[in-house]
């Protein structure tokens, strides 16, 4: 089967991973994803944007067959992640004067992990243009979306931008573009909540230099092509500003039922006081849904019972992952029950302590909670609501 022509010329040669379910061994997949890569026929030189994930590497070979485009000139690395990078040396193989084209802090990173030969790399400069004829290609330097070393391509006369991870979705789909916006929005946001949240101050900078371009077409390397990418950009620009919802993001989980209490009164408490309430069972929850109420909350409040002296483990595990991921949240507090002791709230905090948050007065109970301990909740549920009004 001929492979889909997104635009005349430019061919959908990637492989949709429809059963995929985990990555990097721990974000969820629920809806699969999609190694998208491009091959482009211009007038004198064609040039493969991306590769695919090895284990899919026999699709991308199938397409490549069946675009009835012969002979490769570049293969385009806009990023050395193996999900995209990984089928290059097979590509380079298959085409053996084909050239490597990307940024010298690619290329170092191509050459340590796939031991690509120097020899076969044509290094590009950020704004730096390659033509195919007819066809310009313009390199933009976009760091940190998602490592260090990445970057977009610009198809000037298309006005497409190929972007890699940049607006990116894990999504499993047989539409090559969007025609579903929730379903992609939804896949969108948890893409950019697992990989790029950390780097909200460089998206703003990339989305303001992508701005003067004119961009009438965003092509991916995961999910579907975008041919309204104000669609996206929009929600990109929503995300990774300074913006806060009147939320708070509630990860909890209980033993024998102490915390457990705690929080449903607490959960109340927030309601009665007009605050919305995001709650996930940590024994139970989706970590991406977890991931992507992050994105936008004002306040994260972690439930923690205490075990042997410590924070039970899966409250650990999201306290690593929230300062991992560095949410624009502005207040942060700690409720739970321990039966001797113990360092909960200092161990917490240690792990948060890279957020910009301001740290409200933890309620912790010894064993089963009081009266005097919903009261403190109360307490706490009105110093939020009041420091969301104030935003
Ligand atoms: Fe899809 Fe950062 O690789």
């Amino acid at each position: 089967m001929k492979p889909r022509e997104i635009k005349p010329g430019i061919f959908s040669v990637g492989a949709v991973d429809w059963d995929r379910r985990l990555f990097d061994e721990l974000i969820p997949l629920p809806d699969g994803t999609s190694y998208n890569s491009y091959l482009i026929a211009g007038g004198d030189k064609t040039a493969l944007i991306d590769s695919v994930d090895p284990p899919l590497c026999h699709m991308l070979e199938e397409n490549l067959k069946a675009a009835g485009k012969p002979g490769i000139d570049y293969v385009v690395c806009l990023h050395a992640e193996q999900d995209h990078s990984g089928s290059i040396p097979r590509v380079l193989e298959l085409h053996p004067g084909a050239k490597v084209v990307t940024n010298p802090k690619c290329k170092g990173m191509l050459i340590d992990h796939l031991q690509i030969p120097e020899e076969r790399f044509i290094e590009v400069g950020d704004r730096e243009t390659l033509s195919l004829g007819g066809r310009t290609l313009e390199f933009i330097y976009t760091p940190w979306v998602h490592w260090p070393e990445t970057m977009t391509a610009y198809l000037r006369e298309d006005k497409l931008l190929f972007s890699c991870d940049f607006f990116g979705s894990h999504l499993a789909t047989s539409d090559a573009f969007v025609t579903d916006e929730a379903t992609v929005y939804e896949a969108a946001k948890r893409y950019y909540a697992e990989i790029m949240m950390p780097f909200r101050k460089f998206i703003r900078k990339h989305l303001e230099v992508l701005a003067e371009l004119g961009i009438n077409f965003i092509a991916p390397s995961h999910g579907p092509a975008y041919d309204n990418p104000a669609f996206i950009i929009d929600a990109y620009r929503d995300w990774a500003s300074d913006s806060v919802a009147n939320e708070v993001v509630l990860p909890y989980t209980s033993m024998h039922g102490s915390t457990k209490e705690m929080v449903e009164y607490f959960t109340r408490a927030l309601m009665a006081r007009g605050v919305t309430v995001k709650r996930f069972d940590l024994a139970r929850t989706d970590l991406g849904k977890l991931a992507m109420a992050l994105v936008d909350t004002a306040t994260i409040v972690l439930g923690a019972p205490t075990v042997l002296g410590g924070p039970h483990p899966l409250v650990v595990q999201t306290a690593y992952l929230a300062g991992a991921l560095k949410p624009k949240a502005r207040f942060a507090s700690v409720i739970g029950s321990y039966g001797w002791g113990g360092r909960t709230v200092e161990t917490l905090a240690s792990f948060i302590s890279g957020l910009n948050v301001e740290v409200l007065e933890p309620v912790m109970v010894r064993g089963f909670p009081r009266e005097s301990d919903f009261a403190d909740l109360d307490k706490l549920a009105d110093k939020i609501a009041e420091k969301h009004r104030s935003l």
